[in-house]
């Protein structure tokens, strides 16, 4: 019998897709899942793919179905699941055995357990994989931490599979242990954001302009192709114009305004906070959507609270440049957390290669992206990449129409609270003196803590109390 390749352990939605697109690209795959009769549908399914699959029941089995040393891919939800499948699998391993996890998983559990294995001999990959069903089948993006020896190994595989962009695979190795998984959390809270900016605008035009599903979809069809291009304003275009089946309505009407999450966008505003950093646009995101599931109140609220008002229709490109301008800084926050998390973890993330890996494949692939990725090799300071001179070009052009728009949904009584901190963020970091002196005095009137002076003389202490 042939050895396999590669095992991949778990047959949801993106675990068959990957085992699909593994098996086309000519590897040898064995699959195994928790309920063993999903696996007869699954091969099914494969068709002619089927040949280069086998598929086991057992974990003995499927363990000695592969090529030593092995390596085995979980796509199964993260947290107890990835533990409990771990000390299942560890008696069929050996040394020098890779298990990756391939699922959205806290990189903090992903450092615990590629030190706990590493202590047995076998290494342990956390592989952030964005692109949702689609780019699981076709070409994912991948962001794979891990050590050196593990990485090669996987490489050709991951390098095969992965989404092309110009020809350079989307896949990097970014550092050690929890190195990718942290990456691809930080996608996420990214991908939060640029959501609902795009959710604000399509709210600005449907309750402030009074536009149609059908006129915004056009409008983002527009953008589809320009600086603004990417799979969020594409895929936002296309469900604006999805009519209900059943009604012939449009379908996003009928849709109930309150959003789910799964937690990485949460992961990415307290990793921040943890590092001294503030991604506020995406904590903006993943409070918008805890108060929409707030259904209830709001719907009490909206008695009791004051309207929103009608405005008329802004220019289209002060929309777009806005949406941008919002962008910009929801990436110049991300980035800047990855370089704070990579000073702090010494994983030397490469973030102009990272910005590579996130231009095909992924959700929050954008034309922007490569303006960042070009950015990056210039090496701004400390990661800023406001400090890059095309982006601070970027941000200042298409800063007064966020200024713009801002204010207009302000006035209006419409939320844009991730638009809102964009601009609060990028007027903070224009400011050479801020406010913050009047913190620091304010602090050290009432606990003594202490204050700089600008001629960086101190600590000093206040003459208040008349002392
Ligand atoms: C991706 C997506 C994917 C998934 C998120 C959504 O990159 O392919 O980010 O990982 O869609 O988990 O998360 P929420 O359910 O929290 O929106």
């Amino acid at each position: 019998m042939v050895q396999a390749d590669i095992g991949v352990y778990g047959l949801g939605t993106m675990g068959s897709a990957l085992a699909l697109n593994l098996a086309e690209k000519g590897f040898e795959v064995a699959v195994s899942n928790r309920e063993a009769d999903w696996l007869a549908p699954f091969l099914a399914e494969a068709g002619s793919l089927s040949a280069r699959i086998a598929a086991h029941a057992g974990l003995d089995d499927f363990v000695a179905s592969l090529k030593a040393p092995r390596m085995i891919l979980f796509m199964i939800p993260s947290g107890a699941p990835v533990d409990d499948l771990i000390a299942a699998l560890q008696p069929y391993l050996s040394a020098g055995d890779t298990l990756i996890d391939g699922g959205n998983s806290d990189f903090h559990d992903t450092r615990r357990r590629a030190a706990a294995l590493s202590a047995q001999g076998l290494h342990f990959v956390g592989m952030g994989v964005s692109g949702g069903e689609e780019g699981a089948r076709t070409g994912p993006s991948m962001m794979v931490g891990g050590t050196g020896e593990s990485w090669n190994r996987l490489r050709p595989m991951a390098e095969a599979i992965a989404a092309q962009y110009q020809g350079s695979p989307c896949v990097a190795h970014l550092g050690p242990d929890g190195a990718g998984h942290f990456v691809k959390t930080v996608h996420n809270g990214i991908e939060y954001a640029d959501m609902q900016m795009i959710a604000e605008i399509y709210g600005l035009l449907r309750d402030g302009v009074g536009w149609s599903p059908v006129q915004i979809a056009a409008l983002f069809r527009d953008w589809s192709d320009g600086p603004l291009a990417s799979y969020l304003i594409e895929i936002a275009a296309e469900v604006l114009e999805a009519s209900d089946p059943a009604t012939g309505d449009a379908l996003l009407d009928s849709i109930l305004d309150s959003a789910g999450q799964k937690g990485t966008g949460r992961w990415t505003v307290i990793e921040a906070l943890k590092l001294g950093q503030s991604a506020s646009t995406i904590e903006a995101a993943v409070g918008a959507r805890a108060w929409s599931s707030e259904t209830r109140a709001r719907q009490a609220a909206s008695g009791l609270l004051s309207q929103s008002n009608r405005f008329p229709p802004p220019d289209r490109d002060v929309l777009a440049q806005a949406l941008l301008a919002g962008r910009l800084v929801s990436h110049a926050q991300g980035f800047r957390l990855l370089s704070a998390a990579s000073e702090v973890y010494d994983w030397s993330l490469d973030l102009a290669r990272i910005a590579e890996i996130w231009r095909a494949g992924c959700i929050i692939r954008s034309a922007l992206l490569d303006d960042i990725a070009d950015a990056f090799r210039a090496d701004p300071p400390h990661g800023h990449l406001i400090l890059a001179p095309h982006i601070a070009m970027l941000t200042t052009r298409a800063e007064p129409a966020l200024r713009r728009v801002v204010s207009m949904a302000i006035g209006a009584g419409l939320p844009v609270p991730s638009l809102a901190a964009a601009l609060g963020w990028k007027d903070s970091m224009a400011q050479a003196r801020g406010n913050a002196n009047m913190i620091q005095a304010l602090r050290d009137r009432f606990g003594a803590h202490g204050f700089f002076m600008q001629d960086g003389s101190g600590p000093r202490h206040g003459p208040w109390h008349g002392d």
